[in-house]
């Protein structure tokens, strides 16, 4: 298995592992959104024989400051490996590869939507907890604000702050 750059002869098998992977077909339309709208900063495939059996992308996001100002970082997915190969370690190598790839660049945050119980793995934390907030959440969901999880290669200066994904992703 080989974690890799996707190129565009690996769409179709991108989608089939996002619509299998979610049972839905949203995350795919995101991601073909993202690619239209030249917002797809790294979109990763693990690659066995010539098969796709996981992806992630990630996509650009803006943190405003309640002290004003912004700062740029990169949302992390949506993230995906087909069923019959999860728990191998294929979605934490999607993950570090890109995590990895992005190192020598100065990102200021990266984020994620999604279980807090995988991406801590990772170096991610609630966003709530430093007082940053996903812009599309309204607080009606009180899992929604542990879900949302934040990751930053440096310290940054203590302040809230509201975060923004891509507008393909149609929050
Ligand atoms: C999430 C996903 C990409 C992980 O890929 P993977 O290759 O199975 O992940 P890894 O092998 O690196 O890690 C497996 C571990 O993650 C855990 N895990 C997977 N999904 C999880 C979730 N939603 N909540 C908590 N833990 C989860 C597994 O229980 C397993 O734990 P273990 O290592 O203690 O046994 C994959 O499960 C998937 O495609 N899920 C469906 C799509 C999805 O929900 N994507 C994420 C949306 S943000």
């Amino acid at each position: 298995m080989q974690i890799r750059i996707a190129d565009r002869a690996d769409y179709s098998g991108i989608r089939a592992v996002l619509d299998e992977a979610f049972g839905q077909t949203a995350e795919s339309a995101i991601v073909e959104r993202l690619r239209s709208d030249d917002a797809d900063s790294l979109e990763l495939v693990a690659d066995h024989h010539g098969d796709i059996i996981g992806t992630v992308m990630w996509s650009p996001a803006s943190a405003q400051l309640a002290s004003g100002g912004s700062l740029y970082g990169l949302g992390l997915g949506p993230v995906a490996v087909i069923p019959a190969q999860q728990s191998k370690g294929i979605g934490a190598a999607l993950i570090e590869a890109g995590l990895e790839h992005f190192a020598p660049y100065s990102v200021a945050f990266f984020c994620v939507l999604g279980a807090p119980d995988y991406y801590a793995r990772f170096g991610f934390t609630p966003a709530i907890e430093r007082g940053w907030r996903w812009a599309a959440d309204d607080g009606r969901i009180p899992e929604m604000a542990q879900a949302f999880q934040i990751r930053l290669p440096r310290p940054l200066p203590k302040g809230d702050a509201i975060i923004h994904y891509h507008p393909a992703f149609g929050l």
